[in-house]
């Protein structure tokens, strides 16, 4: 069997007919209601506390954190109350020992420090008021709220969300595995950190990407429709909706505004299908599943998102260099080679280590439409280091990587197509236009991947080709920055009065029921007053704690 002919046979594995689509989304379908009624099911269904989208009018400063993929952003937005806003923000990458750190703190304390190094540079002199104001100790100017900033943490990994800035860690995905953090509240594990470095910063929401996505797309295209769905198509993949609250049928622990009636449900499904009811299941996707770091868990995010699409592609063509048969990427195979005759593969290519194809390859591939393939080989030699690689070899290279992601663009369409028939919207003769909201590098990146998803919704059933276009997708970036502080503002408008101060007698009364030497030492709880002096408290306390 030659090399066309064995490349049209990994290919014809990655198939992914409109008779599977259907199937996929009636299992979708039964997935997410089952999990709107208890907890513990695949798509995790996670309630937000998120009862209103915005409207464009919203105003004010917030700072905004994201943690979520490779890594962490810290920023500061300010909403103009016109559907605009003014972002700046610094950007690191995540320390890889930190994404596998021993204990919770290590990475904790490194995303305060961020933090902190953010403020001293874009809000100098807020940040200096605040430590000037610290040091002379005076009451109540040390502890105005206003001077308190509001900060939304985005938080792109499945947790049991408690309230508004409370929620615990399910489970690490996207390559994250730090045991002591699972079953944590992650916004107190940031404000320890920031409290121990004194910063003015209260946690004043937990935010999951799709969740911001939602909102920022709600702000910027205020006015015209109201966005019913965010979804990321990235390193990860998930979605986040606009739910009916009498619809959701577990318990939803915690204070909410009930007046809406709806709530932002964060579905997590990454999480689809991890019993493989219905996912298609090449020899790939297997060895992909057991050499990660979580084996039979985010299966269908491993067959969708960025993170695994080039692994997906690198098992499969790693199995096709080994075919002595197809002899890909061996001079063997070389019937026309314009280049060079010594086609080598090094033994340091990305193509022999696990994680070693990056997805941006895959974009690069489709993008390539040259007679020659003449990128793809360029792109083969300089970041795979596949010498001089035959128009043959780049030709299977790109069906192979075609077929991978056009399969996930399916699966994508799968998702949003149930979540539209969800929400009844296509009915309703009041919905001209069904608006959904997408960030992500594969989404943004590689070419073509909404036209795929279009085509595929299309062939759903109840959605059709003229349900198809009433669904309007569209990038709204920034999910993560102007999305995280729209809901810090959501989340002070829920703050009661008081609510402040009441914290504050609270941390004073526990203070003075401990040991002096350890009472000096506490972080303060729940909002993120700098560190706070013992004796100070002590002759406010009367006042204070009236
Ligand atoms: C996480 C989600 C997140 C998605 C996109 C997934 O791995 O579980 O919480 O929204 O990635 O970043």
């Amino acid at each position: 069997m030659g090399l066309a002919e064995h490349t049209s046979r990994v290919v014809a594995q990655f198939d992914f007919s409109d008779e599977e689509l259907n199937r996929h989304v009636d299992e979708f379908l039964k997935q997410a209601n089952a999990g709107l009624k208890q907890d513990g099911t695949s798509l995790s269904q996670i309630p937000s506390y998120v009862t209103a989208v915005p409207n464009g009018t919203e105003k004010g400063i917030y700072l905004a954190v994201d943690l979520g993929g490779t890594n962490f952003r810290v920023c500061s937005v300010s909403l103009n109350g016109d559907s605009t806003f003014n972002l700046v923000y610094n950007k690191v990458a995540i320390p890889k020992n930190l994404m596998v750190a021993k204990t919770a703190r290590d990475l904790f304390a490194f995303l305060a420090k961020q933090i902190e190094l953010f403020l001293r540079e874009h809000h100098r002199d807020h940040f200096e008021s605040a430590a000037h104001r610290r040091s002379t100790m005076s009451f109540p100017e040390g502890y105005r709220d206003e001077q308190i900033f509001r900060l939304g943490f985005t938080f792109s990994f499945p947790v049991q969300q408690l309230g508004i800035n409370k929620g615990k860690l399910i489970r690490w995905t996207k390559g994250f595995d730090i045991p002591d953090a699972v079953g944590k509240d992650v916004c107190k594990l940031l404000q320890d950190e920031i409290d121990r470095l004194g910063l003015p910063v209260k946690v004043a929401a937990l935010v999951n990407d799709t969740v911001g996505t939602l909102m920022a797309r709600s702000y910027t295209s205020a006015g015209k429709h109201r966005s019913l769905l965010g979804a990321i198509f990235g390193t990860g993949t998930n979605g986040a909706y606009i739910e009916k609250t009498a619809s959701i049928t577990k318990p939803i622990p915690g204070e909410y505004d009930k007046s809406t009636g709806e709530m932002v449900i964060n579905t997590e499904w990454g999480s689809f299908d991890n019993e493989l009811n219905v996912l298609p299941s090449t020899v790939w996707d297997q060895t992909l599943d057991r050499e990660s770091v979580n084996p039979g868990i985010q299966m269908y995010e491993k067959r969708v998102s960025g993170m695994f699409l080039g692994e997906i592609v690198r098992l499969a063509i790693n199995d096709m260099m080994k075919d002595d048969e197809a002899s890909l990427f061996r001079d063997t195979n070389s019937s026309y080679n314009d280049w060079s005759t010594t086609t080598n593969v090094s033994p340091q290519s990305g193509l022999l280590s696990q994680w070693g194809l990056d997805t941006a390859v895959l974009s690069v591939a489709a993008a390539d439409n040259t007679p020659e393939l003449s990128t793809i080989r360029q792109e083969l030699e300089n970041t795979l280091q596949v010498y001089t690689p035959s128009l043959e070899d780049a030709q299977a290279f790109k069906a192979v990587a075609g077929a991978v992601v056009r399969r996930a663009a399916r699966l994508a369409a799968v998702a949003i197509g149930a979540i539209v028939l969800q929400s009844g919207k296509l009915d309703d003769p009041e919905e001209e236009l069904i608006d959904i909201g997408v960030d992500g590098s594969l989404v943004e990146h590689y070419p073509f991947f909404r036209d795929m998803i279009y085509e595929a919704l299309r062939a759903i059933e109840g959605i059709g080709p003229s349900g198809a276009d009433k669904i309007r997708i569209g990038i709204a970036k920034d999910g993560s920055g102007v999305g995280a502080a729209l809901i810090a503002l959501i989340a002070q408008k829920m703050e009661k009065p008081g609510d402040f101060l009441a914290d504050l007698r609270r941390d004073i009364r526990r203070r003075l029921s401990l040991p002096f030497e350890n009472a000096g030492m506490l972080p303060l709880q729940n909002h993120s007053t700098p560190a706070f002096c013992f004796l100070c408290s002590v002759s406010l306390a009367p006042s204070l704690l009236a």
